[in-house]
């Protein structure tokens, strides 16, 4: 009997956290965006029946305003399931209105989800199926991509890599140049980079460097469910923050493999655009009344992807969240 699939219920949460943090493209505003769309997740998880709690709530780096970890979600009734979150992953870019900002979910079997403690940043790489057997996080950049480029049967300097545009990269970014791989080179968004290495139609074929510990479990359930490969390693920024992993007997040198990210192999994925990229549609806002969105959702027990296109109609009057924001204009 096949099992049930919660895949349209999320998309409908990021669907509506987009739809809502989109109000604040460009403002400026990075806290009232993150907000509205936490605001939007929470009202819709509490309808879906299930009984999760957020594993990964995202916001204690910076203060943001988030769901707490330990937050209980859904009408109560089965399925039990841990949830993570990134209501806004890439508050600058929706600040400054700059493409690739997403909504984004990822629910997995309750008690699967790496709790890590307080680890705020992680190394990462993470690649497409065909190159998933030939990473290898404690090699040099050097020597995985030249084991990716010949999995992927590419020369090396066809290879493009996704980095985060960040001080402690400048090495890494010199070591890839060296090689003579390409580099995409972003600000934030390192949930969108893992997805663009992962998914075999971006031009994108892997990702390289330190970004967030809570945006790497959320990407972990998307590169489940595209079978990609993905090692990651807990990476902290500071002394206080190695310290306290230390206090808490967190392993800092572990190899992190997918399964250690995500125990569970029935994972659900689900991203909307809120302003667009390569491969999402952002809220588009067609008049007053209507929005169109567009988002990936998948699955990884089935291994299916779904692109979904929404219209919605923001006079219906369906959601009270919304007034607030209508009312300004
Ligand atoms: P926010 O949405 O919380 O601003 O995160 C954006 C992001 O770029 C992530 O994609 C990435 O994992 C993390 O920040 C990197 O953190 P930092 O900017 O502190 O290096």
């Amino acid at each position: 009997m096949p099992t049930r699939d919660l895949s349209l219920e999320l998309v409908r949460v990021t669907e509506l956290a987009a739809i809502s943090a989109s109000f604040f493209v460009g403002l400026g505003d990075k806290e009232g965006g993150d907000k509205a769309a936490v605001d939007a997740m929470r009202y819709y998880l509490n309808t879906i029946d299930f009984d999760g709690t957020i594993i990964i709530g995202e916001g204690a780096k910076d203060d943001a305003p988030m769901l707490y970890n330990g937050e209980n979600l859904g009408t109560g009734k089965p399925p039990k399931v841990d949830i993570a979150v990134d209501p806004v992953e890439g508050t600058t870019l929706l600040a400054l209105g700059q493409p690739n900002a997403i909504a984004t979910i990822a629910i997995a079997e309750a008690g699967s989800m790496l709790n890590p403690g307080s680890s705020y940043y992680m190394k990462k790489l993470v690649v497409s199926q065909k190159a998933k057997n030939a990473i290898d996080i404690n090699l040099s950049p050097a020597e995985n991509l030249k084991n990716i480029a010949k999995a992927l049967n590419k020369n090396i300097n066809a290879l493009t890599v996704f980095v985060l545009n960040k001080p402690r990269h400048q090495k890494l970014i010199q070591e890839i140049r060296s090689v003579g791989a390409r580099i995409i080179i972003h600000d934030h968004g390192d949930v969108w980079g893992a997805l663009a290495a992962a998914l075999p139609e971006t031009d994108i074929d892997v990702l390289m460097g330190t970004g967030g510990t809570p945006e790497a479990i959320i990407a972990a359930a998307a590169i489940k469910a595209l079978d990609g490969g993905m090692q990651c390693i807990m990476d902290p920024q500071s002394e206080e923050e190695k310290q306290t992993l230390i206090q808490e007997k967190i392993n800092i040198n572990r190899v992190l493999q997918l399964n250690d990210l995500i125990q569970s192999d029935n994972t659900f994925f689900a991203a909307t655009g809120i302003t667009s990229s390569s491969f999402l549609q952002g809220v588009h806002f067609k008049n007053n009344q209507k929005v169109t969105t567009q988002s990936i959702v998948m699955r990884s027990r089935s291994g299916t992807i779904r692109y979904i296109d929404g219209i919605h109609h923001l006079d219906k009057k369906l959601n009270p969240l919304w007034n607030q924001f209508l009312k300004q204009s």
